[in-house]
């Protein structure tokens, strides 16, 4: 153990003090200092460290709920009843859906905030922006689902990396700042590993040439979890104006293979 030697000597009062003491009771007094030291770095460690659960334990969470832990936001209440939704405007552009629908859109919107800051490309920027949008919708595979729900109207690199950052979040890339977060211990489970896709994706992505698209959406997702951060949509109007094809008739409006899904978005009431 280190021995903090100024904090040991004004602990017993001091050099003054400390000078006027046998050798012997010097000698019992740092015994007794670093006893007491020991049991203080041990409980701080219990404290930190957070006990993560195992992937039985969380598989046997499942009969405890009502709902899949896979259902979209907009389907599952967190707490009490679902609320009634403010139904869409006729022609519904993505700045309603984050209004109406994917409000409050605080981690999106971190992560965009975050890689404008660090000055990423505006590929990265929209996909940071959209990168977990689809999460109302439904959770599991939401890098595939998000894709989709957004490739017809952004940039095929925006894409890849709104695509592919659900599996690198797997991996940890020091390199580029990416560490495995403890988040995905605690949802997953400590022992964890991905399935067989997910390992054959990250293989096909180590030597992509497109591999940093989806890598600087994971590294923005990692610190985009303040509760205290204020965002907003408005610094990104400019970003979403020149790479996000708005169509005319609105978002579910206009026959593109995603329109069913931001239809069911607009209106997840629907019965069937
Ligand atoms: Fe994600
Ligand atoms: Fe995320």
């Amino acid at each position: 153990m280190e021995i903090d030697r100024r904090a040991f000597i004004a602990s017993l009062g001091g050099t003054a003090a400390v000078s006027l003491m046998e050798s012997e009771a010097k000698a019992d007094a740092l015994e007794h200092w670093m006893e007491e030291q020991l049991d203080e770095q041990v409980a701080a460690n219990q404290g930190q460290r957070e006990k993560f659960p195992t992937v039985a334990e969380i598989e046997a969470q499942i009969e405890t709920r009502n709902y899949r832990r896979g259902a979209g936001s907009l389907f599952v209440s967190g707490r009490g009843n679902v609320k009634k939704l403010t139904p869409m405007p006729k022609n519904p552009t993505l700045k309603d859906f984050f209004e109406l629908r994917f409000a409050p859109a605080n981690h999106v919107l971190q992560s965009a905030t975050r890689a404008m800051k660090t000055g990423m490309s505006e590929e990265v920027i929209l996909a940071c922006l959209l990168h977990d949008c689809v999460l109302n919708l439904i959770k599991p595979d939401h890098g595939w689902w998000g894709a989709q729900l957004f490739e017809p109207y952004i940039p095929e690199k925006s894409t890849f990396a709104i695509r592919y950052h659900q599996t690198l979040r797997f991996y940890p890339d020091s390199d580029a700042g990416y560490e495995y977060p403890d988040q995905y211990f605690r949802i997953f489970g400590e022992d964890y590993k991905p399935p067989a896709h997910i390992e054959a994706t990250y293989k096909m992505l180590k030597n992509h040439k497109w591999y940093m698209e989806p890598r600087l959406v994971t590294v923005n997702d990692l610190y985009a979890f303040d509760p205290n951060a204020k965002v907003s949509i408005d610094p990104f109007t400019d970003i979403i104006g020149r790479h996000f094809k708005q169509p005319k008739e609105g978002l579910g409006n206009d026959n593109s293979p995603s329109a069913h899904m931001w239809r069911t978005l607009a209106n997840p009431d629907q019965p069937l």
